[in-house]
């Protein structure tokens, strides 16, 4: 991809996602009926994270991941990276633990193994490189620490995929409508949703950028994946 249109798509994730970030948590929450929560659970199991831990989450948004894990493990250090500042203000207001930073995906401010464990929710998608991001999760994780990424699939080919398609297409940017005034953001989810990446085809990448034992559990009717790899 070119600079220019990599710039072009950073300024316009980063302007949507401050358009919605009021709202981001409700919508999330809605369009998943509910699962979010569970799945950030699962998240955090795979983290592996022991007393004391270092935990990041890149592309954090509100910090739904880190508050999950704050809950889950009370003697934990939670940082939370992120470039756009409105969805953090959003997240700041629940949750006075996490430190917060303002920062690229692709050029982590961090020195290199510093993190027990790296995560990130639904922000691989939206990345101009995605093996760089991966990159600077396995650069910025310990030995033996452990990336694990969050994120949606392409609806699978079976006979769930009409309905699938149907709360993709329609219900979502609907949703997105009337509850954060948005429907375009919802499209996006929907649209980087149908074509993006198999888990497949994520864990190839995951392995390039330098991690093993990769492994990927599904959700969702197979439309919500969590991937994870150990830096050796
Ligand atoms: C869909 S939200 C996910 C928020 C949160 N991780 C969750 O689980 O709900 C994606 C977030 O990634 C952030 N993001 C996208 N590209 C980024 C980049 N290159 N660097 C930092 N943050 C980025 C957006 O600003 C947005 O807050």
């Amino acid at each position: 991809m070119k600079d220019s249109v990599k710039d072009n798509k950073s300024g316009n994730v980063r302007k949507m996602f401050k358009s919605i970030s009021g709202r981001y948590d409700l919508l999330n929450t809605l369009i998943t009926f509910g699962r979010d929560k569970s799945w950030r659970k699962y998240v955090i199991q795979e983290a592996s994270l022991k007393q004391n831990a270092l935990i990041l989450d890149v592309g954090t948004g509100t910090g739904g991941i880190l508050q999950e894990a704050l809950f889950l493990n009370r003697n934990i250090k939670a940082f939370g990276i992120d470039f756009t500042l409105e969805m953090m203000l959003a997240g700041k207001e629940g949750e006075g633990r996490i430190s917060w930073c303002c920062a690229d995906a692709l050029n982590l401010p961090f020195p290199d193994a510093v993190f027990d464990a790296v995560t990130s929710g639904y922000l691989i998608r939206n990345v101009t490189d995605i093996r760089r991001s991966f990159t600077e999760q396995v650069r910025t994780v310990k030995p033996g620490g452990r990336v694990v990424c969050l994120e949606t699939s392409p609806p699978p080919s079976n006979f769930l995929r009409p309905f699938i398609l149907l709360h993709l297409k329609l219900i979502i940017p609907v949703l997105g409508l009337i509850f954060a005034g948005n429907k375009n953001a919802y499209r996006y989810l929907s649209e980087t949703t149908e074509t993006f990446k198999t888990p497949e085809e994520l864990s190839l990448i995951m392995r390039d950028a330098g991690l093993k034992d990769i492994k990927f559990k599904r959700f969702m009717f197979e439309t919500i994946t969590v991937l994870s790899g150990v830096r050796p």
